[in-house]
């Protein structure tokens, strides 16, 4: 008890509150911090891509965000249509996103923040983005894997955007008929 008391009373010396109100401080100071930190992702997982897997089911692509399943498959999807990968562009946070260059689809979610739905590059994700890429354009008619008419140095950025590609995310399959005339659409 002599402890107790000793102990309330040097608190009281120290910092000029009572026990209680000091306990009081301490306890909101704990309760702020942990609502803050609550705020912020940890930056080891800001750019974690979905884990998910893909199922084939009577030729539908069905690709769902699976951090829960323990048994999650790498994404490897062979033939895409390009309907199909309309579905990947970024606008449901709970896919991944898939982008193509000359016809092979990459894996680009670990990039939420370039193609994901607000982001910089969005216009060039769930479709084959080929020629805005070699004309460094952002032109709606651009948006689409057509290469004719690219002279020898555009398709020469396009090599260096699928060089970089390649070695930045995973192939996980290519498109069935890659276009060679689309508007974008
Ligand atoms: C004013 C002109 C531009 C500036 C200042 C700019 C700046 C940047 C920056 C800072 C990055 C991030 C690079 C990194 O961290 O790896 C980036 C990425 C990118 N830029 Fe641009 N950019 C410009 C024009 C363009 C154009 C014209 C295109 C194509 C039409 C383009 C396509 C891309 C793509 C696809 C990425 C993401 C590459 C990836 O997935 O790693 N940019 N840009």
């Amino acid at each position: 008890m002599a402890l107790y008391t000793t102990v309330m009373e040097e608190i009281t010396g120290y910092t000029g509150l009572s026990p209680a109100a000091l306990f009081t401080i301490v306890a909101l100071m704990a309760v702020v911090y942990k609502t803050v930190c609550g705020m912020f992702v940890a930056p080891e997982d800001f750019n974690k891509p979905p884990v998910v897997t893909a199922n084939f089911n009577s030729n539908i692509l069905n690709m769902t965000n699976s951090s829960n399943t323990k048994d999650a498959q790498p994404l490897q999807l062979g033939e895409v249509t390009e309907h199909q990968l309309k579905a990947y562009d970024g606008s449901d946070p709970n896919k991944p996103i898939l982008m193509a260059i000359k016809g092979q689809i990459y894996d680009v979610s670990s990039s939420r923040m370039f193609y994901g739905r607000g982001g910089p590059y969005a216009m060039f994700a769930g479709r084959d983005a080929s020629r805005a890429l070699a004309l460094l354009s952002f032109k709606p008619q651009d948006l689409n894997g057509n290469l004719q008419g690219l002279d020898a140095s555009e398709l020469e950025i396009l090599q260096d955007w699928e060089d970089k590609f390649m070695e930045k995310y995973v192939k996980v399959g290519h498109l069935a008929c890659p276009t060679t005339n689309d508007s974008g659409s």
